[in-house]
């Protein structure tokens, strides 16, 4: 059976790192104590979302919205961003919830790729409010979309998200092509539900130029509810794509995300990643930090502290306060992520929809 490459060290990332500061009126990079830097943010700029995927958000929503005084205003994210970047943040991709439905998100984009020293900013999105958005996000700076799509049938698309509209959806993915934006594909394969798609999907992605890429179901709130039998890691997805990728797969991990990609077996420049937080866990190499849209930065997905930066920054905390407050909340991050193992505080742990992804 083909195997994925283990995931190795991603040293080449921090290369490019200036020296640690030696006093503390300096702002700090980003470090936790097991040695792994931090040159990625994910921030979600809303706990909303105008679909409700079965693996992610409850029928109906989130029982609890944040109340819009609680979500960082535009400022505040645009502040918090300046210092993650003057800390080593070198890219930030916006989530969700469903980032397009934040009215003021391209003015954030805009505001970031003007005056931060961010290189990239991406955005992980259901494409539904995209064949309006892409130009304009592009144009303020955007330089890539992950896009969610599980199904290409409208009515599979109609009750894996609970009422929506696949056209929508092809739509954004065209618009975003058409502007120039980097797209991947996101896919997350369920048994019973997807998994006689996989391939199709593959040759849809790369008869268009985007990465199509399959994400192991996270048992997280919604997901946590899902029958286990569902759930399909890479080996699995593998044998539906029969002889579209290469047996002999590349052992490095590519780009700045969890995801390793498969060359096309046909010689073409296609791939298909892959995110296995389950059967080929990627924590030694983290490399990412988290914002809610509630401004509290928590370490993993997985883990249970969370500091809120906004309360910081509405005490009147400085740029330095700040920083230090990230890097103490990712000081104690455990190696791993623990998913499949009983927990203790599992009430602590928070769904996707609520951290972001
Ligand atoms: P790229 O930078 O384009 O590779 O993006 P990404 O894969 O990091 O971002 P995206 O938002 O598309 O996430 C795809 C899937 O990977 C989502 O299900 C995320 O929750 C998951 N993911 C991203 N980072 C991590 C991580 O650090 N740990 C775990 N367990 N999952 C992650
Ligand atoms: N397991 C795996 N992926 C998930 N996503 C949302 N919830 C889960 C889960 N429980 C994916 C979405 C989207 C990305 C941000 O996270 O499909 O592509
Ligand atoms: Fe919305 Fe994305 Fe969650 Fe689906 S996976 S409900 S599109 S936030």
């Amino acid at each position: 059976m083909r195997r994925l490459p283990l995931v190795e060290s991603r040293s080449a990332v921090y290369e490019d790192w200036p020296a640690r500061p030696d006093d503390f009126n300096t702002i700090p990079l980003l470090h936790d104590s097991r040695g792994r830097r931090y040159t990625y943010l994910r921030l979600s700029v809303t706990d909303r979302c105008d679909l409700a995927c079965v693996y992610c958000m409850p029928p109906g929503g989130e029982d609890e919205h944040a109340v819009r005084d609680d979500l960082l205003t535009f400022e505040e994210a645009a502040r918090l961003i300046s210092v993650f970047a003057m800390a080593g943040i070198r890219r930030v991709r916006f989530t969700g919830g469903e980032p397009l439905v934040r009215k003021d998100i391209v003015r954030l984009v805009e505001i970031v790729h003007r005056r931060t020293a961010v290189e990239q900013l991406v955005m992980t999105t259901n494409a539904t409010r995209l064949a309006e958005l892409a130009r304009p996000l592009r144009d303020a700076g955007l330089h890539g979309v992950n896009i969610s799509i599980d199904t290409l049938d409208a009515d599979r698309f109609a009750s894996i998200t609970r009422g929506g509209d696949l056209g929508r959806v092809l739509a954004g993915i065209h618009a975003a092509l058409h502007v120039g934006l980097e797209v991947k594909l996101n896919t997350v394969p369920l048994r019973g539900r997807n998994d006689d798609e996989l391939g199709r999907i593959v040759d849809f992605a790369w008869s268009l130029g985007a990465t199509p890429r399959f994400i192991e179901l996270m048992p997280l709130g919604e997901g946590a509810k899902l029958p286990s039998s569902m759930r399909m890691n890479a080996d699995d997805v593998l044998r539906f794509l029969g002889d579209r990728v290469h047996s002999e797969p590349p052992t490095a991990v590519e780009g700045q995300g969890p995801a390793r990609y498969m060359p096309a077996s046909n010689g073409s420049a296609h791939r298909v990643g892959f995110i296995t937080p389950i059967s080929n866990e990627f924590c030694d190499t983290c490399n990412r930090v988290r914002v809610t849209a509630k401004g509290d930065i928590r370490a993993c997905l997985a883990s249970r502290r969370a500091i809120s930066l906004r309360n910081i920054m509405r005490a009147g905390g400085s740029d330095l306060d700040l920083a230090w407050a990230m890097v103490w909340s990712l000081s104690g991050k455990d190696r791993g992520h623990h998913f499949l193992e009983p927990h203790e505080h599992e009430h602590e742990r928070v769904g996707m929809s609520l951290i972001g992804g």
